[in-house]
């Protein structure tokens, strides 16, 4: 059947206790928390959601930093926090699903100890390592393995950075792991990986879901380093003794491989058509698309990357500063405002906020332009323009750079029926209704969506044995709320969009 598992690792003391457990456990290792989401097993309703925090450190300009033990805390905290909220036992747990922040390094010694702290997804110092990437494999060639070229956020440029700036650190590296997979692996004593999250490596092959030797030997890294590739439903091992005292899940409670925080966010979205995409509208905008085999984009403007459901992949585009051009702009231009307040002012500007252009590259761009040096801009300011004008073109600034990256999958052939959008914008109708007429679509909101600890916690089903395979339980346990079509103004806003596009120029 399709979407059925492989066979996980043979597990002697996992314990599937079906009959007795009433929930499965997501837990997503976040940039900001750790947060662990419990999901009833018979309605597939969220029973209890619990957050711990930590902190980024930044010890120079562009690093970003976490430790592996801050992780560790916040996890049991999020646990038993969820537990008790819920008046939850762990026996009621049948399996537990991770998911988290994508492409951080965590290197581990011989005794699988951290050698340093773990270099984060949106820590920017590796853009040599990029470039001398593209140098040694060539760009087209990566990007054709891959599914995409060498970003400063993803795995391998910072192996690369080590080796160059810390060689008593890596000269120390025996084992390699992600965000999750480091959490994970206290948990269940195992090292893994999930197929999602090691496409954002650098070094996976997205078109055999195996680490590709090529890149390795190119790059001089040791094979031994990495752990088994597994996919996302698969169950990884089981909670040991120590983890079990410190979390309160039982002993022998089976753990799934789980997935990057986007494919998580995307089972927990339902995306498994090539025709309904999701965007979730958070501090970045991610456009995230189910695809047929695993298609890839030459120019390297959306990326492959192999999904959470067996043998598929999914194309990713991302918007560096979505939800975040408005954050910025309340902060600096109306701090006493809420969100609500200033779209709802904006909501009385025509459409085109009378000639009001906004470029939304805060903090450069990575979809469609790959570019880290592009700066935000107003174009078109007059003193006839006042706050609510400035708010709609952010607004609008904002989904046409959304748009743009689904031009470029309508560009790849893929037909577009719907998009489910999520994140903290979504909760705006506003901008619901704005986004349905910039994207000329329907755009649909979610009955339930916990982002991508939600997401795990589905996965967490399939490895329990709840479901026979992902598509199964998305299906189960996904549905819309409600759905904005396009009005009218679709058509100006065609317009509109292109003139915003050449004044970029
Ligand atoms: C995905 C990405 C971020 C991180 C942190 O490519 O960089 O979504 O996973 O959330």
């Amino acid at each position: 059947m399709e979407g059925m598992l492989p066979p996980g690792p043979a597990l002697a003391d996992t314990v599937l206790s079906m009959a007795a457990a009433r929930y499965v456990l997501g837990i997503d290792i976040g940039t900001g928390g750790a947060r662990a989401v419990l999901l009833s097993l018979d309605e597939g309703t969220i029973a209890g959601t619990h957050t711990a925090t930590y902190d980024t450190r930044r010890p120079h300009p562009g690093w970003s930093e976490q430790s592996a033990t801050d992780w560790w805390q916040a996890t049991c905290e999020a646990v038993r926090g969820v537990l008790n909220g819920s008046g939850a036992s762990g026996e009621d747990v049948a399996c537990v699903g991770v998911t988290g922040q994508m492409h951080g390094l965590v290197a581990l010694d011989a005794q699988e100890q951290p050698v340093r702290p773990a270099i984060l997804w949106n820590d920017q110092r590796t853009a040599d390592q990029c470039a001398q990437m593209h140098d040694v494999i060539g760009e087209a060639r990566l990007i054709e393995w891959t599914g995409k070229p060498a970003l400063t956020s993803f795995t391998a440029p910072k192996l690369l950075w080590l080796r160059e700036h810390e060689p008593d650190c890596f000269d120390r590296i025996a084992h390699v792991l992600l965000p999750k997979d480091a959490v994970r692996h206290q948990l269940c004593g195992e090292q893994a990986i999930d197929v999602t999250d090691a496409s954002g490596t650098s070094l996976l092959n997205v078109h055999t879901r195996h680490w590709c030797a090529d890149i390795l030997e190119a790059l001089d890294l040791p094979a031994t380093w990495l752990p088994p590739v597994l996919e996302s439903a698969a169950v990884a091992g089981a909670i040991t003794a120590a983890a079990a005292d410190e979390t309160g899940l039982p002993q022998g409670t089976p753990i799934v491989a789980g997935a990057g925080d986007q494919a998580a966010a995307g089972v927990a979205c339902g995306i498994s058509e090539p025709e309904i995409v999701s965007i979730n509208l958070g501090t970045s905008g991610v456009l995230f698309a189910a695809c047929q085999g695993a298609p890839i984009d030459s120019t390297g403007g959306l990326h492959t990357f192999c999904h959470a459901i067996p043998g598929t992949c999914h194309l990713m585009g991302c918007m560096l500063s979505a939800g975040g051009c408005l954050e910025w702009f309340r902060d600096v231009i109306a701090p006493d405002a809420t969100y609500a307040q200033l779209i709802e002012e904006a909501m009385n500007v025509p459409a085109g906020s009378e000639g009001l252009h906004f470029y939304p590259y805060l903090t450069g761009e990575r979809t469609p332009h790959n570019d880290p040096t592009l700066t935000a801009s107003f174009r078109g300011l007059t003193a006839r323009h006042g706050r609510a004008h400035l708010v709609r073109a952010v607004l609008e600034g904002i989904t046409y750079g959304l748009r743009d990256g689904l031009d470029l999958l309508g560009a790849s052939g893929q037909q577009i029926d719907r998009i489910r959008l999520t994140g903290g914008g979504a909760k705006s109708v506003l901008w619901q209704a704005l986004a349905a007429d910039i994207f000329g679509a329907p755009v649909c909101t979610m009955q339930a969506n916990q982002g991508s600890a939600h997401g795990a916690a589905i996965l967490a089903m399939v490895g329990g044995e709840h479901y026979d395979s992902v598509p199964e339980a998305m299906a189960a346990c996904v549905s819309e709320h409600s759905q904005y079509e396009p009005t009218r103004q679709s058509g100006i806003y065609t317009e509109l969009h292109q003139q915003w596009k050449d004044g970029s120029a």
